[in-house]
């Protein structure tokens, strides 16, 4: 093993351990690293326990008669439910990730009689990363499931400051009410995240293009996928957890736990603006041109902006060959 490959531990594997055990540094290096980032959430978690946020927390989750009786609906005829964790990040490189694992670690220890276990998986998650959160209890997974695992038992998905494409994924790949109803959201407040998207949409074409930090035609691609969220808007009870605090802000800013509950006979399909046939918003390629349409999807109606064969356009119409710009 190259010296370099220290420094980079995502690329250290099983057997280089395995062989460099009696013979080099490299082990000592990569367990001191664990010794030293275990001190570390063992601070952080005692720090975060005794805090007023986590004490409002544990109080909701433990005497919130609403919120329990949620989780009764989640668990059913079963005992238990899982804990997956996406987007957590490295907590051998962010504060901000270390204080979103102490959360994780302190519920499941305080709820242990309705919490089962903990799987996670980050892309970014390195292999001091595994131990630590291995030796916290967690169990590290290796299989990139780009967050579409599919609920067959109560599960609590626990997605600290995940992209919307993330939980949309996990969304759309159970979209019917036994999954949906099955799980519940640890994650960046619904409500204040179609709110925000809200204020965008009434501004989306302002110069100079960018919203949410996202150059227009990005913004497009997500806002789209903001559809399976704010579709099931009726259907969701939200509990906030940790509001707009000042404590722990940073790393847990508007979290809530949010729970789905649809009728088994609800068509899923008319919840989305493309299966209702109502308005839409589409953003490609279509041969040689670049397109960027919006409409209310009955035919009539709409306004495209696209290159049109290298000729720039802009159409606007009320439809049925009335009223065009
Ligand atoms: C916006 S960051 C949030 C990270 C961290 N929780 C924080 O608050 O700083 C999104 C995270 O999603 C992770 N991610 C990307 N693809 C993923 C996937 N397929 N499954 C799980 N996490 C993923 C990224 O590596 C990144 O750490």
């Amino acid at each position: 093993m190259e010296s370099n490959d220290l420094e980079n531990t995502d690329n250290i594997k099983d057997s280089d351990i395995v062989g460099a055990r009696n013979c080099s540094n490299t082990v000592i290096k990569v367990e001191d690293k664990v010794g030293r980032l275990l001190d570390q959430m063992d601070i952080i978690i005692n720090e975060f326990r005794s805090s007023e946020v986590y004490q409002e927390i544990h109080d909701q989750w433990q005497n919130n008669p609403s919120f329990r009786s949620n989780i009764d609906r989640v668990l059913g005829c079963n005992s238990k439910i899982l804990m997956v964790i996406y987007a957590l990040g490295s907590i051998e490189s962010s504060y901000r990730s270390q204080v979103q694992l102490a959360l994780a670690i302190l519920l499941k220890l305080d709820f242990s009689h309705w919490l089962s276990g903990i799987e996670a998986y980050d892309p970014v998650i390195s292999v001091t990363d595994a131990k630590v959160m291995e030796a916290l209890g967690c169990s590290v997974l290796s299989v990139n499931e780009e967050c579409r695992r599919l609920v067959d038992k109560p599960t609590l998905f626990y997605m600290p400051f995940a992209n919307t494409e993330h939980m949309a994924n996990l969304l759309e790949a159970n979209w019917c009410p036994s999954r949906l109803n099955q799980m519940i959201l640890l994650a960046t407040s619904f409500e204040g995240k179609i709110k925000s998207w809200r204020k965008v949409d009434e501004k989306p074409w302002e110069p100079p293009f960018f919203h949410h930090g996202l150059p227009t035609r990005d913004y497009l691609v997500v806002r789209e996928r903001i559809d399976y969220i704010e579709a099931l808007q009726k259907h969701t009870v939200e509990f906030a957890m940790t509001g707009e605090k000042k404590a722990y802000r940073n790393s847990l800013y508007n979290f809530s736990c949010h729970f789905l509950d649809l009728d088994q006979q609800l068509d899923m399909a008319s919840l989305l603006p493309a299966g209702g046939g109502s308005g839409f918003l589409k953003i490609g390629t279509d041969g040689s041109s670049d397109f960027l349409k919006t409409g209310n999807g009955g035919g009539s109606g709409f306004l495209k902006i696209g290159t049109g064969g290298g000729k720039g356009f802009l159409k606007i119409s009320t439809g049925g060959g009335r009223g065009f710009l």
